[in-house]
């Protein structure tokens, strides 16, 4: 049997930091406090519901994920955050109108309780936003002083044991790594030096990995993918997880890929499309982050199909994503998938695919399972990039040199083993001719 991983237990209270309480956190805190009451349940979630098979299928071993590794209970979780609007986390959930009213107000207290600190935003990254709680500060050095600050506070305010942040804020616009973020060493003399390369993402993000917490980002914007920050939370002992919360239409290419891939039908056309009428799709409809998200969701079908391997059958995919503002539908996203298939002989065919998702219904669970694994990750000693949570994001970090994994069966089967890598069990290779001897 392998050893087991040394795994500090999941004592006292874990505070989830949460930039920008929009959509998704607000749905993610009055959905964790309202499953704590017993009013709804914790579907979607891997942490809440899930199993892992243990050992041989003639063993019956499947407990639940839960109950293999120690993660923090429901009722230890904290919540705090930063936003760029004044809106009290009641008030925010009625404004972003994804719970319905009767339910935000069997929590209502508590919600209203979590007022969200100011914030470090620049307009520039994020153009079609303004708003007036918003910190002022010599530079961003000073303005990361300040969000650890508040960060500090937070603990000791609510004797937290632990923490972890998830950006959760607004696309920002698309920007690629420059000098100023190769090093720990250029990056500061950038906060120093206020650095159009430094967007407020950034800022949250060196707070946290100084701070030795576990950061994950939701959203596809470049944040602490960037050598420097990665070098940071490898000396603080920070894990990091993102990018882009992967829900909705890309949930669903993921899923029906890779059995295209399997049978090896060739794909000629993708042709995707929405709309979406929240804050999210609002900030979407800018051209600068539509592009951060565009190039998010369309690396999917390259890493999946493999043209490499399969000119004949994926060589000439055409992949075209589309992302539609259109208010009347709120965070009710609906999706539509036409996809060009070709089969035996050439003979082509078509499938059609119309999704009507729930955008932040889908995403909550993933920012509770993200936070819970995180902080499971920082107490077994896992620093740095955490590619076995590529699960559940669009554009999983990866070390450089690797390319990702988008396969979503996959991903499942890597969280998994990672699971019983943990706790010394056997990793499941699904070979099974033991079975058979
Ligand atoms: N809902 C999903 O399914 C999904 C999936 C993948 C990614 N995402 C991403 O997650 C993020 C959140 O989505 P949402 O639907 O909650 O959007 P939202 O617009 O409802 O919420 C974002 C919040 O962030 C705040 N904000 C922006 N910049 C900030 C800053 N610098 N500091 C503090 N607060 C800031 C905004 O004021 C807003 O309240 C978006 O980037 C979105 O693209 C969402």
């Amino acid at each position: 049997m392998p050893t087991p991983v040394d795994i500090a237990p999941a004592h006292g209270k874990l505070g989830i930091l949460l930039v920008g309480l929009g959509a998704v956190s607000t749905t993610t805190i009055a959905g964790v406090l309202a499953i704590r009451k017993g009013y709804a349940k914790p579907i979607g979630s891997l942490t809440q519901m899930g199993t892992v098979r243990l050992g041989k299928r003639t063993e019956g071993r499947s407990p639940k994920i839960s109950d293999v590794v120690p993660l923090s209970d429901l009722d230890d979780l904290v919540f705090g955050g930063w936003d760029i609007f004044e809106d009290d986390c009641y008030a925010a959930a009625r404004t972003a109108g994804v719970i319905e009213p009767s339910l935000l107000d069997r929590v209502r207290p508590e919600l209203e309780k979590i007022r969200p600190w100011p914030a470090v935003f620049d307009q520039r990254y994020v153009k079609r936003l303004d708003g007036p709680n918003v910190k002022k500060g010599k530079n961003k050095r000073d303005l990361a002083e300040q969000v650890i600050a508040d960060i500090r506070k937070f603990k000791t305010d609510h004797k937290l044991d632990r923490l972890v942040m998830v950006w959760c804020g607004s696309t920002e616009i698309f920007m690629t790594p420059t000098p100023a973020h190769a090093t720990l060493d250029s990056f500061e003399r950038a906060l120093e030096e206020n650095d159009l390369a430094i967007p407020s993402s950034m800022i949250y993000a060196y707070a946290a990995i100084r701070e030795g917490i576990p950061y994950a980002n939701a959203a596809p914007n470049l944040t602490a993918d960037i050598p420097a920050l990665v070098d940071l939370a490898a000396r603080t002992g920070s894990p990091l997880a993102g990018k882009d919360l992967k829900t909705g239409q890309t949930l669903i290419k993921t899923i029906v890929a890779p059995g295209l891939k399997a049978r090896l039908l060739g794909v000629d056309g993708w042709y995707s499309t929405n709309i979406l009428g929240n804050r999210d799709g609002e900030v979407l409809d800018d051209p600068e982050s539509f592009k951060t998200k565009e190039e998010s969701k369309k690396s999917v079908l390259d890493y999946i199909f493999q043209p490499q391997l399969y000119p004949e059958l994926y060589g000439n995919l055409c992949h075209v994503v589309r992302i539609n503002y259109y208010p009347p539908r709120g965070d009710n996203k609906e999706g539509w998938d036409n996809i060009d298939l070709v089969g035996w002989l050439g003979y082509p065919m078509q499938l059609k695919i119309n999704f009507l998702c729930r955008d932040s219904i889908l995403a909550a669970p993933i920012v509770l399972d993200v936070a819970l694994f995180l902080d499971l990750a920082k107490r077994a000693g896992m620093h740095g990039i955490q590619e076995w949570l590529s699960f559940y994001f669009k554009s999983p970090v990866h070390a450089p040199g690797l390319y990702p994994e988008h396969d979503l069966f996959i991903q499942l089967m890597k969280l998994k083993n990672t699971l019983r890598y943990l706790k010394g069990e056997e990793l499941i290779t699904h070979l099974g001719r033991e079975y058979y001897d």
